[in-house]
């Protein structure tokens, strides 16, 4: 699994100790980034103790035993609870992945959470994702056609449509493009793996007429080419996909179609 450390904007100070649920004898400490930028402070890391006896078995069940038993001011985003939205991703225990699907007892020791790494954050776990999904609509996340539309439906083969399998499941949930240094370092101009995966998404649909004018778009030395193979992004992606070998077969494209 791919580990970090810290988020990228923080000199992080010791914040509140919150006090221990009384009577709890089955205890779990969680050690959790926090930072709001109203209150003009530096960022700070609080530590909570969880009853486990009467949590659930997921982290995002203990956030939100904190917030609506302990702390009510701390902020996170979630939605579905079952690893469809993408929205509850967090980095946990030095892994980007998702809060509702990691177990509490997947962690040895304290729980320690941040936001996914090097992006700019709103508040306290919930990064600020508007340059994430600029760059995912930048890649036409459609269908795009030039002939007529068919009375009923565009039509695929059973083995056209297995080819978009291993990519069309993709959350965006940001796990994967917050893990990789290409995009850490360049991602104001490289797409990242997440939509970079999107892109050969569309590129590989037997319905799509548009890819010649999706590999042109693609052809930049900073917004494809930046993917160095580090492979992070296949190793923490929850949903268990590989956004480095979809990337692998629009540059195999990009080659094919020089030759
Ligand atoms: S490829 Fe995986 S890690 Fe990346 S955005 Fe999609 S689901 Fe999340
Ligand atoms: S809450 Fe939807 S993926 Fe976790």
């Amino acid at each position: 699994m791919v580990q970090f450390t810290l988020p990228k904007n923080s000199r992080i100070t010791t914040g509140k100790t919150w006090p221990k649920p009384e009577g709890a004898t089955n205890l779990k400490t969680f050690k959790i980034y926090r930072w709001n930028e109203e209150s003009g402070e530096r960022p700070r890391i609080d530590t909570y103790f969880v009853d486990l006896d009467t949590c659930g078995p997921m982290i995002l069940d203990a956030l939100i035993k904190i917030k609506n038993e302990i702390d009510p001011t701390l902020t996170f985003r979630r939605s579905c609870r079952e690893g469809i939205c993408g929205s509850c991703a967090m980095m946990i225990d030095g892994i980007n992945t998702l809060a509702c699907t990691w177990g509490i007892d997947e962690v040895e020791g304290d729980v320690k959470i941040y936001p996914l790494p090097h992006m700019p954050v709103i508040k306290d776990l919930i990064p600020d994702l508007t340059h994430f999904y600029a760059q995912h609509a930048s890649i036409m996340p459609w269908l795009e056609t030039k002939t007529n539309e068919p009375q009923k439906e565009w039509r695929q083969t059973i083995e056209d449509r297995k080819k978009l399998d291993g990519l069309y499941e993709c959350i965006m949930c940001a796990s994967c493009s917050t893990a990789c240094p290409s995009y850490w370092w360049n991602g104001d101009k490289y797409l990242g793996p997440a939509a970079l995966l999107h892109a050969y998404r569309w590129i590989a649909d037997s319905r799509d007429e548009a890819t010649g004018e999706r590999l042109d778009d693609l052809e930049d030395p900073f917004k494809l080419y930046r993917c160095h193979t580090i492979m992070n992004c296949a190793k923490t992606c929850p949903k268990g996909l590989n956004p480095a070998k979809a990337i692998s077969h629009i540059k195999e494209m990009m080659v094919e179609r020089t030759l």
